[in-house]
């Protein structure tokens, strides 16, 4: 039987054919994204170089002599590829369970196309299951939980984790969010959140599933 790790390789592997020869590309975070940084580096593709979005996915870029560029010394990205903790039909998601989802929102959304790829346990009718992570200034952790309390969710610490930028993460669970977008906004106008994890207004172009039958590619409001 297919374990998630085949599966996220799957889409990994899949996602190499949407990258565009001698263009910059976006570089997200996490397991699935390094199967996707393996594939690429083996599949002797030439791009011009990547905007990596944590020092993990650099390694790697590294350790496959990908060229790493830096997102200010760029015009813009053709090409984001990255994972995500949860994705709906429309191809919003949740991110940040690794922590990057503001350096992967900035590199997302200067990029044309955002492909998402993901094994299939991560497709849902509802985001919210996975708890989502809000990034905080560590100053202002309970007042912004306290908040996030009255708005429905239990927030919860995450416990000896600092981001890239030397914030903390309280990770909301049981949050009901039927409207994404709105929901990215409310939370976003808490003073001293950074930044949250449902990308909303930076939704996926193109949804990549690895399944036990293959990969499978989904766009907006395809089932
Ligand atoms: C990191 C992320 C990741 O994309 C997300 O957590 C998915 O990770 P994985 O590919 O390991 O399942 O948002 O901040």
């Amino acid at each position: 039987m297919a374990t998630q790790d085949d599966l996220k390789r799957i889409a990994a592997e899949k996602a190499v054919e949407f990258v565009p020869e001698n263009e910059y590309i976006g570089i997200g975070t996490g397991s699935t994204i390094n199967f996707f940084i393996e594939a690429l580096g083996k599949s002797g593709k030439k791009i011009k170089g990547a905007v990596s979005t944590s020092k993990k996915s650099s390694e790697l870029l590294a350790q496959y002599g990908i060229e790493e560029v830096s997102l200010n010394d760029v015009n813009g990205l053709a090409v984001y590829i990255d994972g995500a903790d949860e994705v709906n039909h429309v191809l919003q998601m949740i991110k940040g369970g690794g922590g990057a989802h503001l350096n992967e929102k900035i590199v997302a959304s200067a990029s044309e196309k955002f492909i998402c790829i993901a094994d299939e346990s991560k497709y849902v009718s509802r985001l919210g299951k996975f708890p989502l992570p809000v990034e905080v200034i560590p100053h202002a952790r309970s007042l912004v939980s306290r908040k996030l309390l009255a708005m429905g969710g239990q927030p919860e610490l995450r416990v000896g984790f600092t981001t890239f930028n030397g914030n903390q993460i309280v990770d909301v669970h049981n949050l009901k969010i039927d409207q994404p977008v709105s929901m990215e906004d409310t939370i976003n106008r808490i003073v001293g959140v950074v930044e949250n994890g449902i990308f909303g207004h930076d939704a996926a172009d193109v949804l990549i599933l690895g399944t036990a039958q293959g990969a499978k590619v989904i766009l907006p409001g395809q089932e």
